[in-house]
């Protein structure tokens, strides 16, 4: 039986971006709240942290190891440096799914009427380490605007996690940038528990103490 601090949790936090040219970029409302919350709860669970976060405005939780990273490949090469070493994977982090196939080298004039970007898939962060997951519990979020259960479900299967937090975005309170969230852990055998409305601290903490267990 691992003690707390033995254990070693992996958090990615905040949103990617992936740039146009040097002055533009794709990217997303995430501002690494819940994924900092986590980190801090996982901390006073008496964790290791290592937390790999994209562009956030949040202070460094006291006695995690932070890795900032800016795109998805960036967060990829991290989260697959990090990985083998960690108990727990929690992927909060907004990843871009598309990028630029181009990125300019120097600032695209606006030359033209209109303009089209050629976009590619990033990697599959969660799905890259599930396919070679040992030990670990591997925790997914699912950030939807509709539908948010049936898509979750087909997420936690899909990318073959242990857990997925089902999470509504685009309304005021949950989601992006909110102080507040409601969201429903799914578990792989199925069963379900509804955390929230409640602040992400107190989430987080939940969260925390619920994926416990299953590497204890
Ligand atoms: N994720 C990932 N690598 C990506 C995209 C997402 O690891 N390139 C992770 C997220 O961190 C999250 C989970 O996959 O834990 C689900 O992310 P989400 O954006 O909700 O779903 P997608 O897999 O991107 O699918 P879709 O955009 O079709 O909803």
């Amino acid at each position: 039986m691992s003690n707390a601090s033995s254990i070693r949790c992996l958090i990615t936090a905040g949103p990617t971006r992936e740039f146009i040219d040097p002055v533009r970029f794709i990217s997303n409302p995430s501002t690494g709240k819940m994924g900092f919350a986590l980190a801090e709860a996982a901390l006073a669970a008496g964790w290791n942290v290592d937390l790999v976060a994209g562009p956030v405005a949040l202070e460094e939780p006291d006695g995690a190891i932070l890795y900032p990273v800016v795109t998805a490949e960036e967060m990829f090469h991290q989260v697959d440096a990090l990985f083998d070493a960690c108990d727990v994977l929690i992927m909060t982090a907004a990843v871009c799914d598309f990028r630029p196939v181009t990125q300019h080298v120097h600032k695209e004039k606006k030359d033209d009427a209109s303009m089209t970007i050629e976009f590619e898939r990033t990697t599959d962060i969660l799905k890259t380490m599930t396919a070679r997951k040992a030990h670990q519990t591997v925790v997914g979020f699912a950030a939807e605007t509709k539908d948010v259960v049936t898509y979750a479900k087909n997420k936690l299967e899909s990318k073959n996690l242990d857990f997925i937090v089902a999470n509504e975005v685009g309304q005021p309170g949950t989601g992006f940038a909110a102080d507040t969230n409601e969201v429903l852990l799914i578990a792989a055998d199925g069963s379900s528990v509804k955390l929230g409305p409640a602040s992400k601290t107190a989430i987080a903490k939940e969260l925390i103490q619920l994926v416990t267990p299953i590497i204890s």
